[in-house]
Formats: C-alpha cells, structure tokens, sequence
C-alpha cells in the first residue's frame, strides 16, 4: 500500500493539485484543483470535488488511470499516479459538500473523484529526478 506522508497531505490539501488525466485514445489533460481532501493517508486515498470537471471527467470514466503533482512541488517535489473512480452519491459526495462548504460555499459538488493513489515517483532536480519511491505491491 503506498502511504503518504504528513508532508504530503498538508502538500495535497493546501496547495493548488494539478490532476493530469488522458483519454481512451491517449490525448492528455491538466487541470488545477484546489476542493481536495486526503481521505486516508496509510491507503493513499485522495478525494477531488467535482465542481466543474469536464474533459478531466470524460477522461476518468473512460481511462481511470491519473497523475498529480502539486503547485509547491519545489518544497515538496512529487508525482503521484492513481486510479480514480468517480461517485454521484453517498458518503464521498457528502465529503465533496463539506470541502465546498469550507472553500467556497457557493459551489455544490457534480460529484468526487476518489484517488487511490499507486506509484509516488520523485521529481527534485538532478540523478534522482523520476525515481521511483514507492510503489503499490
Ligand atoms: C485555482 C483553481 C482551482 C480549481 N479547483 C477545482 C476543483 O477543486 N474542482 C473542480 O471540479 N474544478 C476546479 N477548478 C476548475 C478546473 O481546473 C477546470 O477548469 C475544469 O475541470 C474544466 O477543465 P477540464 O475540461 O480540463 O476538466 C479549479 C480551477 C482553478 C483555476
């Protein structure tokens, strides 16, 4: 299972998160998210509102695999790989309003993608760059 650190929730939750995805036939897509919560940091279980996602919606119902990095990756430079799956309901929408709620009251959640996030890979300057940290067994 890969863990994540304390660093990297405060990193997750408190920065800009840059949610790569791509589609079925390969064509790429980034989007800054901010509505963002660590749901469980031992099982690297991360949730995004979906408030506005579009092509990165798309993307995610027909290719589940996605990257994220963060907007502080100097301090904390990391690129995390997951799958997602999406909810329109139940317990993660109800987490999704109560992000909302804290950030910007005025939004309601479409729904919440839940990361669980399998590859953590380095990305600090120099031999190291792209090294692999820690992987799902
Ligand atoms: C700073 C910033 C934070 C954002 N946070 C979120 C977010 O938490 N959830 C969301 O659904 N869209 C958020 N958006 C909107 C998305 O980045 C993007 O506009 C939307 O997903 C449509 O683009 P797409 O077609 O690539 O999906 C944010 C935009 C900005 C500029």
């Amino acid at each position: 299972m890969v863990k994540l650190s304390e660093d990297m929730v405060k990193s997750l939750e408190n920065e800009i998160v840059f949610l790569a995805t791509s589609s079925k036939e390969g064509i790429p897509n980034v989007a800054p998210m901010k509505a963002v919560k660590v749901l469980d940091a031992e099982k690297g279980m991360v949730l995004i509102a979906d408030n506005f996602m579009n092509k990165t919606l798309k993307n995610i119902l027909e290719n589940p695999n996605v990257a994220l990095t963060t907007a502080n990756c100097r301090e904390m430079p990391y690129q995390y790989k997951g799958v997602a799956e999406y909810y329109k309901e139940g317990e993660y929408l109800k987490i999704a309003e109560e992000l909302d709620k804290a950030l910007r009251p005025d939004f309601k959640p479409k729904g919440a993608v839940v990361i669980k996030i399998t590859e953590i890979y380095n990305l600090k300057s120099g031999p190291d760059a792209g090294k692999l940290i820690a992987k799902d067994e």
